[in-house]
């Protein structure tokens, strides 16, 4: 729908229900017509929160393209092989359980995650993907006036909800495509309320160690909260995504995701594990039934299958080191990955936009990232053994100018 105004995108979609609602005359009154007194008033003086309106949207990775009825899909972090089978046949049983409204504290999915990762129940929050917890994150700590720090690569969804919560975004340099921890600190202000770190890194697949992470936490003024952004720990071996640190201090905050290792980025289901004081703060903004039965079942049963876990794990690791060795071979350079994607990056900007071109026309999707500061760098997702050999052999023949 679009408002008479000239309003923003933004604004039009949001208020598209209760502007048809008044059109029609759903809510009792006469009908209004699209010059009607009332919709002009409503548009003229109804604004958002300041901030919302310097919120671009976020643009996940696209699934489509012309002329080809599959494409491969190594935009978006996905897990290739799928949802776990236990997954899937929980998804099934729960259908007749629909007309249930969920449990309102997500009991039997904490106490797995628990059981799993050896943490207390009583500290886990769940969410409609991790996003969901990033976004209370912001809504808790940030406001107008405060400041939320992450670092220049980081995740595109920290700026928009700092800039939803009314906060100033504060992007704080990497070093050599890791995050830097006297940068950080640096750059923390009286204002600062927040601090964002990815680890491994999105788009960059570099992590910082946890001794790293360990003085962050220390450092930062007690009024500080550290969110380690977890979304791709389960990918990298021997580590525990800031578990431990977790425990150790009153000031940090872990968030995972299911999204990723586990397949299920469609179903939407992410959790965090913190102090008692911020997951008592966070789940009073929570609604109660954030996550539907659906959810909560097909979540438990993939974090119960650890074969699968391990099998993707595995799978992923073994493919990650002969993605970048077949890039390497190309003489295209890339970190050392500990997530599912591997961070390619060409020689210049044209080099990497042709390639790109030159794997949709194969049917390839991977990930532009010039809006993550890499114009010269492609993200392209592990897939199965064939996706892999399918992507290395398509960049080779770009290389090669045999098109
Ligand atoms: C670094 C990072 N954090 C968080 C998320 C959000 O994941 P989800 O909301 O699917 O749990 C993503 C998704 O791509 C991500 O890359």
């Amino acid at each position: 729908m679009e408002c008479e105004s000239g309003t923003s995108h933004v604004v039009a979609v949001q208020w598209s229900a209760p502007l048809y609602e008044i059109a029609a005359g759903l809510d009792g009154s006469a009908p209004l017509g699209r010059s009607g007194r009332g919709m002009r008033a409503m548009s003229n003086s109804i604004k958002p929160q300041p901030g919302i309106d310097q919120i671009v949207l976020y643009k996940g990775g696209e699934s489509h393209l012309d002329g080809f009825d599959k494409v491969l899909k190594l935009s978006s972090n996905e897990n290739p092989f799928g949802p776990p089978e236990a997954a899937r046949q929980a998804l099934i049983e729960t259908a007749g359980a629909l007309h249930r409204y969920p449990s309102t504290d997500h009991a039997d999915l904490r106490r797995a995650i628990a059981e799993v990762h050896d943490l207390d129940t009583t500290r886990i929050i769940c969410g409609a993907g991790s996003d969901e917890i990033l976004m209370f994150l912001c809504q808790a700590y940030a406001a107008p006036g405060l400041e939320v720090i992450y670092t220049k690569h980081g995740f595109a969804m920290y700026r928009i909800l700092a800039l939803g919560a009314g906060a100033t975004p504060v992007v704080v340099a990497e070093r050599d495509r890791v995050v830097d921890v006297d940068a950080i600190l640096a750059a923390v202000t009286g204002a600062t309320r927040l601090v964002f770190v990815t680890n491994p890194g999105n788009p960059t697949g570099t992590m910082i160690g946890t001794d790293d992470l360990a003085r962050l936490a220390r450092d930062l003024p007690d009024n500080v909260l550290l969110v380690i952004d977890g979304a791709y720990a389960e990918f990298a071996q021997d580590y525990d995504g800031g578990a431990s640190l977790v425990d150790a201090r009153e000031n940090v905050v872990m968030t995972r995701t299911f999204s990723k290792l586990y397949g299920l980025g469609g179903l939407r289901v992410g959790w965090a594990y913190g102090p008692t004081h911020v997951i008592d703060t966070l789940n009073r903004l929570r609604g109660p039934f954030n996550l539907g039965v659906s959810q909560l079942a097909t979540a438990e049963a993939a974090m119960r299958d650890r074969t699968s876990a391990d099998f993707y794990r595995t799978e992923n690791a073994r493919l990650r080191a002969w993605l970048a060795e077949a890039l390497a071979d190309l003489e295209i350079s890339s970190d050392p990955s500990f997530a599912n994607y591997v961070l390619a990056r060409f020689k210049d900007q044209t080099e990497a936009e042709a390639c790109e071109i030159a794997l949709r026309h194969d049917g390839i999707l991977v990930r532009k990232v010039a809006g993550y500061g890499f114009p010269e760098g492609l993200r392209i997702t592990i897939g199965t053994e064939a996706d892999c050999a399918r992507v290395v052999a398509s960049i080779r023949r770009f290389r090669e100018g045999a098109r």
